[in-house]
């Protein structure tokens, strides 16, 4: 029982905004998926409940516990979101309803997704849910309204919420940013607790290699559109093959213990989809450059258990 997107792209015309997005999840398992801003963390994270903008268009394949995601339709669309993937989305504020409480909230997703109990077993079920993603005073919680909640609670009412159909596998997109560093820690916690416990696979998007290295047992590096690498965390951090995983991990601050002013950041920016260079999309930032990486592509390779997009890793 697994995730599993290959080949992944994604363009707005001719313009493609994912060039070859992969990326897997066993249930139970915990995954990161990191990357600078607009390498297409998002959309690869969306595309698995088929929830892209209208102006977007999608190949390869998505296949979730032997369903081919990008096929469904429907109805049948409907019950595959959130009763087998679930997701919180990267700002929560967006994904709540200013106008109802938090508890109506999560009582609709029940009912819209089945719920057949009485008002006061509905009513338990949501607290049980606010429970859950322990949120203290559940009881009294349900009936604030989103605004009258912090930045950590509103959180863990999207987890609430995502919880609600108990789906086998949750996408959390950067569900910590927000959150100053002793609230992260706690909503990665309960995270990680609710991946074991409910045996649900767990992608985690994040920006950030110290969420990464705390959270997660497998990664998939992004940049520009490409998975660069894939591995385990154990492997991914005691030896990067990919310079770019290199860099992110050198300008970590909580990582490396050094002051963010004197780590070696990496210099540049991310390409505009619609400016990628030619060749490898990282060259223009690539301390190990070589004449090849500006004219070709490199290929995806398997190196035992990983996969690296780059003609000269370290290994
Ligand atoms: N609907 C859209 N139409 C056109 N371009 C888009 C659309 N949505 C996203 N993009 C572009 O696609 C690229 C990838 O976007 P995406 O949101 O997936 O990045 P991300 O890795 O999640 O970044 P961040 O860390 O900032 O959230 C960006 O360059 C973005 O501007
Ligand atoms: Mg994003």
């Amino acid at each position: 029982m697994s995730l599993n997107i290959s080949s992944l792209s994604i363009s707005a015309g001719e313009v493609k905004l994912v060039v070859d997005g992969e990326l897997s999840c066993e249930r139970g398992e915990r995954v990161a998926l990191v990357g600078e801003s607009g390498s297409g963390k998002s959309l690869t994270g969306l595309s698995v409940l088929k929830l892209l903008p209208e102006n977007l268009n999608i190949e390869g394949k998505i296949e979730v516990d032997g369903t081919e995601v990008l096929k469904l339709e429907g109805e049948e669309l409907r019950r595959f979101r959130w009763e087998k993937v679930a997701m919180v989305f990267q700002d929560p504020s967006s994904s709540l309803n200013p106008l109802m409480t938090v508890g109506e909230q999560v009582a609709e997703a029940l009912i819209y997704h089945g719920f057949k109990g009485s008002k006061e077993e509905l009513k338990e079920k949501v607290v049980e849910l606010f429970k859950m993603a322990q949120i203290p005073e559940a009881e009294k919680r349900i009936n604030a309204y989103p605004h009258h909640l912090s930045g950590g609670l509103k959180q863990r009412v999207a987890i609430a919420m995502a919880l609600a159909c108990s789906p086998n596998y949750l996408i959390a997109d950067e569900p910590t940013t927000a959150l100053d560093v002793t609230v992260q820690k706690r909503i990665l916690e309960l995270l990680k607790e609710l991946s074991k416990k409910r045996k649900m696979g767990t992608v985690l998007i994040t920006h950030d290699m110290a969420v990464v290295e705390e959270f997660a047992e497998r990664v998939f590096v992004m940049y520009s559109g490409f998975t660069v690498e894939s591995g385990s965390k154990e492997e991914i951090f005691r030896k990067p093959l990919h310079p770019y995983t290199e860099g992110l991990i050198a300008s970590s601050p909580k990582l490396t213990g050094i002051a963010k002013r004197r780590l070696p950041a990496i210099p540049g920016n991310v390409p505009e989809p619609s400016n990628r260079p030619e060749g490898c999309p990282f060259h223009p930032r690539c301390p190990k450059v070589k004449e090849v990486c500006r004219r070709e592509l490199p290929p995806a390779v398997k190196i035992e258990n990983r996969t690296v997009r780059c003609f000269f890793p370290n290994y």
